[in-house]
């Protein structure tokens, strides 16, 4: 594999990264949504070429998809900070756990065992019925059919790809609130389809409006696609709010995606609500989850998608021709995450301590003077550096370069999310400490 990356790379003329991180090299060999960057790299070597017996440059073959797909703004504070000794990254969106015990004991031995085949295309009926029990008891979902309602994907990446794959044609619209997880946009042109932005403002906690929605409907719109907690913001929406959202979408038959990974990461008296459990939602939601967020399972690749038979029977047709089957040693660790109570105690741990954490970095940024919103989800704070009189990108440079803190600059994950940046705060205490230190340093010297 790494043999690969370094063909890759080379093509790409790109140095082989030996002090690359894991997720730079994801980025790379797999347009990480982490980092997503497809690579158009602009190498205008057309003698290289041309002394390679190709009479137009690699480059002018890609296609128009791939070239729409913006870069990642991400990267480049990645390649930064890979060069730069002591950083705090406040940068990668992954759980700083490793998985619970129980779990990867279940994943591992499965594998020694000798589960070592395809499963089936959808994922393993048992692995199907948890998700499909599992959403109803938290969520009073529907009593979706594990046969035909319910498929397992790598990770919600590959589900989200997917489903925009099994529904748009060129020209259709999809609904995209923002600041958004960056792969939202991208499986979206990658289908052909056109990205409709709906910035959202920390005013508005970060929360659609139906007044929003309404007026980005169009007869072309087709999709709406949401995903609460947020990345990068870390919002929420109540019953009350996702009601407001679920009449438009009735009104204006859409189809809803609702992308809810870090459902179970929620803070304080937010309790989550599930979109397809709304009345009347289940027949037009395809709802994601998945294992990597909730119980430290990045790795594992595993997510599911559950949703009306037709959309689901059409995602599965591209799922079996691009994946086969979900892996089978994640699958076996995902049936444990999710039917052993010792795994679930784990989860509630975790998420208390994610909580400590949050309090702490929202506090202090708060205190140092950048002004926070309060997240009550996910693990990202969202604060605004606007009273440093610096964008968010030079921000960001600039606390990297000076103070060594390394943060996402807001934008990058669309509208709404200009003068602010984003800080994940799965990071070890001491870390959050230092990184907070640092920061209001930073923000003093530059006048706050
Ligand atoms: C909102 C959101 N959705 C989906 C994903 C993809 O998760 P995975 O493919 O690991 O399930 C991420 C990862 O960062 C995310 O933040």
């Amino acid at each position: 594999m790494l043999g690969l990356a370094q063909g890759i790379l080379q093509a790409l003329k790109l140095p082989f990264p030996t002090a690359i991180d894991q997720l730079e090299m994801n980025t790379i060999l797999m347009n990480s949504p982490e980092a997503p960057t497809v690579i158009v790299p602009s190498t205008g070597d057309d003698q290289r070429n041309q002394s390679a017996g190709l009479r137009r440059s690699l480059e002018s073959r890609l296609s128009d998809r791939v070239r729409r797909v913006p870069p990642s703004p991400i990267r480049r504070f990645f390649d930064l900070a890979t060069t730069m000794d002591d950083v705090i990254s406040l940068g990668i969106g992954e759980p700083d756990y490793v998985t619970p015990k129980p779990v990867l004991n279940a994943g591992t031995n499965s594998l020694l065992q000798g589960d070592t085949s395809y499963t089936s295309n959808a994922g393993t009926l048992e692995l199907r019925e948890a998700v499909a029990g599992m959403l109803t008891k938290l969520y009073d979902a529907p009593a979706y059919d594990a046969g035909t309602e319910v498929l397992i994907t790598v990770g919600v990446s590959e589900a989200m790809y997917i489903a925009m794959q099994a529904l748009l044609d060129p020209g259709d619209e999809v609904l995209v609130p923002q600041p958004c997880f960056v792969s939202y946009t991208a499986d979206v042109i990658l289908a052909g389809g056109t990205v409709v932005d709906i910035p959202t403002y920390a005013a508005n906690n970060f929360v659609l409006t139906p007044e929003q929605l309404e007026e980005a409907i169009t007869p072309r719109t087709k999709i709406l696609l949401i995903g609460y907690p947020c990345n990068p913001t870390g919002a929420v929406m109540n019953c009350e709010e996702l009601l407001a959202i679920a009449q438009v979408a009735e009104r204006h038959d859409l189809i809803v995606i609702s992308d809810e990974i870090y459902d179970r990461l929620v803070y304080d008296d937010h309790e989550h609500v599930m979109f397809a459990a709304l009345p009347g939602m289940a027949e037009r939601t395809i709802h994601l989850g998945g294992m990597s967020k909730d119980y430290a399972m990045t790795g594992w690749r595993i997510g599911y998608a559950a949703g009306p038979a037709e959309l689901l029977g059409a995602m599965r047709r591209i799922h079996q021709y691009l994946i086969m089957s979900a892996p089978t040693g994640g699958q076996a660790a995902a049936l444990r995450a999710l039917t052993d109570p010792a795994a679930e105690t784990a989860v509630q741990e975790m998420v208390a301590s994610y909580g400590e954490r949050r309090r702490f970095l929202v506090d202090g940024l708060n205190e140092i003077g950048l002004d926070c919103f309060e997240p009550k989800g996910a693990f990202y704070a969202f604060p605004s550096v606007k009273r440093t009189g610096m964008d968010e990108f030079e921000f960001a440079e600039k606390l990297l370069n000076e103070e060594r803190v390394a943060v996402i600059p807001g934008s990058g994950f669309g509208a709404g999310g200009e003068g602010h940046v984003r800080c994940a705060y799965p990071v070890e205490m001491p870390k959050l400490e230092i990184a907070l230190e640092r920061m209001y340093r930073f923000v003093r010297r530059y006048g706050v």
